[in-house]
């Protein structure tokens, strides 16, 4: 637990770069684990969330250096999977359950996948349904199969699988469970949703086939491990991006962020609230494009936020809906009940966030009305959300005199150095003891 003490008000100025993506950083991990030879990251993501997948995959007998220039997985390939001593703990990371959950059921072992108190409210179902249907067993707490998530894998069958939510995630775990089947596993999704899972296995090796909103894998796929470089990520990047564009007086320049063109909603709702992003040339990284991002005080309008937009930038939406605040008309979010299953309730958590510096917001079941109007200092509590203590930190950065963010440890799943990155533009944060 740790406060952080805000003084805004200052502008903030200059150029700064944020750790690896926390999407790619998973994949090349847990890609890398299953295939055949080494597989050399650079990039990796050294946040909680990451460095539990490495764990993870440790008890799961898979060998796992990291000498701090990149993280080097030694593919098992044909030897398996071992069954774990213990539970494999995923921290904070639903990502990382519902990925590991699939990796782990094409094999014959048992693991029992658990993480943090937010982590125990996180419905499983949405991954415990196909992977049962491809004949894995699969238990959890109650309807929703709440983790602890207990998954006994083996000889799995392919399916066609529809997704009744545009979740990477659950696409991932299913496409990740259809490596090792005979024959062709497909998910088919209501919207799309990020694709690195599909770049990374065609980069692995893998026969992907790509239709509209269908994605299918060819089994069993044999992956070769191979070196990934792990762009800058455009979630973390956001909380900088939006700061550029409301803290009086600043410009900032974020290097080097993966601009997939299923993670930019955000720079497109930017645009659209008159606050173009100025992206530098796109060079292309292994299978991901990469850019710098510049953003600077602008003014903002009011933009209504649904459909195909919202899974391209989920993460963004909190953050997003800070911006909001400084437009000059409402801005409305909706067709994000997603958002109710995240690390917190983060239709609920972001509302009371910008309540708490004076916004006026309406909750709605699917999202959120945000209304412009004067912010100040305030005293928040981020309910240990890593996107809600950020969002917190930069409204805190925006406005004049003090505001404090308690249960700021979190950041540190996401992205390690925020405060640093910040005071290197000029920014005032400090930690304290909660
Ligand atoms: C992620 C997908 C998203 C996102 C999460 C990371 C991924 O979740 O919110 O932070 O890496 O696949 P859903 O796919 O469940 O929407």
């Amino acid at each position: 637990m740790k406060t952080l003490i805000v003084r805004g008000g200052r502008p903030l100025r200059g150029c700064v770069s944020v750790p690896g993506d926390k999407s790619i950083s998973h994949r090349a991990a847990l890609l890398g684990a299953v295939a055949e030879g080494v597989t050399r990251i650079t990039g990796f993501l050294r946040g909680e969330d990451c460095l539990a997948t490495l764990e993870a995959l440790r008890a799961l007998g898979v060998a796992v250096d990291d000498n701090g220039h990149e993280v080097v997985i030694h593919g098992i390939d044909e030897e398996g999977l071992s069954t774990p001593r213990g539970p494999l703990c995923v921290g904070n990371s639903g990502t990382l359950l519902r990925l590991l959950a699939g990796l782990v059921a094409g094999y014959p072992v048992e693991a029992t996948l658990d993480g943090d108190a937010s982590i125990r409210r996180r419905p499983m179902d949405r991954i415990a349904i196909p992977l049962r249907s491809m004949g894995a067993r699969v238990s959890g707490a109650g309807d929703r199969c709440l983790p602890p998530v207990t998954v006994r894998g083996g000889d799995l069958r392919p399916i066609s699988y529809t997704s009744p939510v545009a979740s990477a995630q659950v696409k991932s775990c299913v496409l990740f469970a259809g490596l090792r089947c005979h024959g062709v596993t497909s998910v088919t999704e209501p919207r799309p949703s990020r694709d690195h899972t599909e770049r990374m296995l065609e980069g692995f090796g893998a026969v992907v086939e790509r239709n509209g909103l269908t994605v299918s894998v060819l089994g069993p796929g044999k992956l070769q491990g191979r070196a990934v470089r792990v762009p800058g990520d455009i979630s973390s990047a956001a909380f900088y991006l939006v700061a550029g564009m409301v803290v009086s007086g600043s410009s900032i320049t974020v290097q080097a962020v993966g601009v997939n063109p299923t993670r930019t909603g955000f720079l497109d709702i930017l645009a659209e609230m008159g606050a173009p992003i100025r992206q530098g040339p796109i060079a292309q990284e292994d299978a991901e494009s990469v850019a710098d991002l510049q953003s600077e005080e602008s003014a903002l309008r009011g933009v209504r936020i649904g459909g195909d937009l919202v899974p391209r930038a989920i993460d963004e939406l909190p953050v997003a809906a800070l911006a909001a605040c400084f437009a000059d008309g409402p801005t409305r979010i909706q067709d994000a009940v997603e958002l109710r299953v995240k690390e917190s309730d983060r239709i609920a958590s972001t509302a009371r966030l910008l309540a708490s510096f004076g916004a006026r917001v309406e909750v709605e079941d699917d999202g959120l009305v945000v209304y412009p109007g004067r912010l100040g200092p305030a005293m928040v509590d981020s309910g240990g959300d890593h996107r809600i203590a950020m969002t917190g930190v930069i409204a805190g950065l925006a406005v004049s005199g003090e505001s404090r963010i308690r249960d700021a440890a979190c950041i540190a799943t996401s992205f390690p150095g925020f405060v640093e990155g910040l005071c290197s533009l000029g920014a005032d944060v400090e930690e304290a003891d909660d």
